[in-house]
């Protein structure tokens, strides 16, 4: 028997931006097991043929850089029809208030907050009834700690655009949220494994589920956005209970 998911995912193409790499390649596993066909999006042609041989069942791969507004434009143009936009690309710089260079705040705001709003902007034309778009914000947009400042505010601005354009993409597209809080995805493997395990430790053991997250786990999450036609507006917390630890 079939569940809701595959039902509702079967045959439709769910585009990732930010889909050669944790979050958003969890969710094109999870895409390709329930039916669905996937185009994955990243700047990095070598990591997104990876990530095509790992997740199995990609239709299309296609460096995009969602700062280059040129390239999205164009790439926009020849996706063919879409159903479900998910965007979990992202820059993520951290720094003091008064040290962090202007040029990183511009990258991040780019990356993540101009990149997205015009990708949503070019692919609407190609969005099919009962389509969705799902962004990525992140705990700290609530919940900024020293050092986090401008990825917050990034973060905040990001929440902003989806009930925005849930509003505005009424009847077009219903348009949530994903805030995760810490997840262990490749993110962080630029950092010495010991220095991570014990920032998972640290992290994770003062939140309630008492451990950090799981890229599925925000996955399953990011499914039900594309699935639930009474989901529009909502920034949805996969974060362990981040937002009411103490
Ligand atoms: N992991 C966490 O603990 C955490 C916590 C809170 C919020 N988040 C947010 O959740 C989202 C997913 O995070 P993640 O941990 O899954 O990230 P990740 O593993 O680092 O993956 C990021 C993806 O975005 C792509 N990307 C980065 N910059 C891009 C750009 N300018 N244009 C197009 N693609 C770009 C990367 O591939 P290329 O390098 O090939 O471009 C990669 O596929 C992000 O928005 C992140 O800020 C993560």
């Amino acid at each position: 028997m079939s569940t809701v998911f595959e039902t509702a995912l079967a045959g439709k193409h769910v585009v990732i931006i930010g889909g050669s790499s944790g979050m958003g390649k969890a969710t094109a596993k999870m895409a390709v097991a329930l039916g669905a066909k996937v185009t994955l999006a990243s700047r990095s042609l070598a990591k997104l043929e990876a990530a095509a041989a790992e997740v199995g069942g990609v239709v299309q791969i296609a460096p995009v850089d969602t700062t280059d507004e040129v390239g999205v434009k164009s790439w926009a143009a020849s996706l063919g029809a879409v159903d479900h936009l998910v965007i979990s690309a992202s820059s993520a710089a951290h720094g003091a208030y008064e040290e962090l260079p202007t040029d990183a705040l511009r990258g991040m705001l780019e990356a993540k907050f101009i990149g997205p709003y015009v990708a949503v902007r070019e692919v609407l034309p190609a969005l099919t009834k009962g389509a969705s778009i799902t962004f990525f914000s992140g705990v700290l947009s609530r919940r900024p700690s020293a050092g986090t400042t401008g990825l917050a505010a990034v973060n905040a601005a990001v929440e902003a655009l989806a009930k925005g354009l849930a509003l505005e993409l009424s009847g077009r597209a219903r348009v949530n949220c994903i805030s995760p809080g810490m997840v262990d995805t490749e993110a962080y493997a630029a950092m010495p494994e010991e220095a991570r395990e014990a920032m998972y430790a640290q992290v994770g053991g003062s939140l309630p589920v008492g451990r950090v997250g799981t890229a599925e786990e925000v996955a399953q999450a990011v499914v039900l956005s594309m699935t639930n036609n009474f989901l529009t507006g909502t920034v949805l917390d996969v974060d362990g209970g981040h937002l009411v630890r103490s």
